[in-house]
């Protein structure tokens, strides 16, 4: 199997230039580990396609649900990118990092009045309605006011894209956004609201995708749209979200096209809608999340109870498990492991690495042909920067990791392992 991190010449794994073993030694396990350097590498591939072939019209927004920590927005504002938020606390955590509120596009299905107004108040770029009811909340709560955001409605397009069902956003059966099959769409961008005008479109068609085909599908129907409510209304929608949803790399099976190449696949598909339907090009926005940092995340843990039932199952358990990673348990995710301090022993036998929760279904990765391990060895599952911290949990009362990011050798820690004390802070 091929690596995504790098090895030494003694096959010692490392991410960002440090060695993983000695950052287990100074920061324990379990433990999230970052490239920080690919991170940027990744957000770079998506901003220079749309400087390059779109003459800078436009913002990738990453999708910070896929990860969410200070330290990520300090890296997205410094990249130049503007930040996805789904929720108040993803909102609070951009501000606290002094993140700029104009480049914030908050999202969400079931926006709180506290949360729309937190955002106002903060000056918020940009919210994304998710359909005609929020859009009549946010012209009364407009009312009086001098700074908005710029309003998006959220469409659902009717595009099946292949992946897992849960993950899957755009088809009709959706809690998200507003249909475009049924005019509902057109009817609804083409209302006038009072305090304000609808300023563009947003879809997002699910996530871990590989082809090009369905973005650029997309893209031809969001330009559409823009042009059929400029023809019913006279009303010039100027931005296009196309949301987030390219795939990457998890084991060998998975084949991501370059992010920059699939963005200029995009960006090509944007201008010849707005060229065939006789619009200017609109102000384009992206929202990757997981190809940011999902490549750039390994979890290290230790090695405990190693469990042989002949002819059944061989079963290796680690310090960690779906408290840190609910993907396996959630959506039979696959992903590759390594030895960090062997990754040059050959893989020899087929086993189950699971977790430490009390739950049968607490596993890693099912059946997968390792180098014979033993209690204390560290065992690093690869690609788990993306959805894994974020939807981390404390079932069984079990800390939170800590996530260290790596660049050219240095880590620096940037979310600190959870107490005991942490874990009772809010109970009375
Ligand atoms: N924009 C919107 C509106 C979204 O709903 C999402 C993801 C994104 C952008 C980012 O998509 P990405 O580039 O990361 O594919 N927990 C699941 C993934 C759920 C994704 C939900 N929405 C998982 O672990 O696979």
């Amino acid at each position: 199997m091929e690596m995504i991190q790098n090895e030494t010449n003694e096959g010692v794994l490392t991410v960002g230039g440090a060695e993983v073993p000695a950052l287990a030694r100074e920061f324990g396990t379990p433990l999230f580990i970052m490239d920080r350097g690919l991170i940027e590498e990744n957000m770079r591939a998506y901003k220079s396609a749309i400087d390059e072939a779109y003459d800078g019209r436009g913002l990738v927004l990453y999708a910070s649900k896929a990860f969410s920590a200070k330290e990520i927005y300090r890296i997205a504002n410094k990249e130049g990118l503007g930040v996805d938020v789904v929720s108040g606390g993803e909102l609070y955590t951009a501000l606290s990092a002094g993140f700029p509120a104009e480049n914030i596009c908050m999202h969400g299905n079931n926006k709180s009045i506290e949360e729309i107004l937190f955002a106002i108040e903060n000056g918020v770029g940009r919210i994304v309605a998710d359909g005609e009811e929020e859009l009549e909340i946010l012209d009364k709560l407009f009312e009086g006011r001098e700074k908005l955001p710029r309003v998006l409605v959220r469409i659902r397009p009717g595009i099946e894209a292949h992946t897992h069902d849960f993950i899957q956003t755009g088809q009709e059966d959706s809690k998200f956004g507003v249909s475009l099959s049924d005019g509902e769409a057109l009817r609804v961008l083409c209302k006038p609201y009072k305090n304000y005008k609808i300023t563009g479109v947003h879809c997002h068609i699910g996530s871990q995708i590989f082809e090009d085909k369905p973005f650029m599908t997309a893209a031809d129907l969001m330009v559409k749209l823009l042009s059929d409510v400029y023809k019913e209304s006279g009303h010039l929608l100027e931005e296009v979200n196309l949301g987030g949803g390219f795939g990457i790399r998890y084991t060998d099976k998975d084949t991501p096209r370059p992010y920059h190449d699939a963005m200029l696949a995009t960006i090509a598909a944007v201008k010849k809608a707005a060229e065939r339907y006789g619009i200017p090009y609109p102000f384009l926005l992206v929202e990757p999340g997981r190809s940011i940092v999902g490549e750039a995340g390994v979890t290290v843990y230790t090695v405990g109870a190693i469990k042989d039932i002949p002819d059944i199952r061989k079963y290796v358990s680690v310090d960690g498990g779906m408290g840190d990673n609910p993907r396996y348990i959630l959506y039979g995710a696959e992903y590759d492991a390594v030895l960090p301090e062997k990754t040059k022993a050959p893989r020899e036998e087929v086993v189950t690495i699971c977790g430490r929760c009390c739950e049968s279904g607490d596993i890693l990765i099912k059946d997968i042909c390792m180098p014979k391990v033993q209690r204390g060895d560290l065992l690093a599952v690869l690609s788990t920067g993306a959805y894994n911290y974020s939807m981390s949990s404390n079932y069984n009362r079990l800390p939170r990791p800590a996530v260290v990011m790596v660049k050219d050798g240095e880590a620096k820690l940037c979310v600190r392992r959870e107490s005991y004390e942490d874990i009772i802070r809010n109970d009375i």
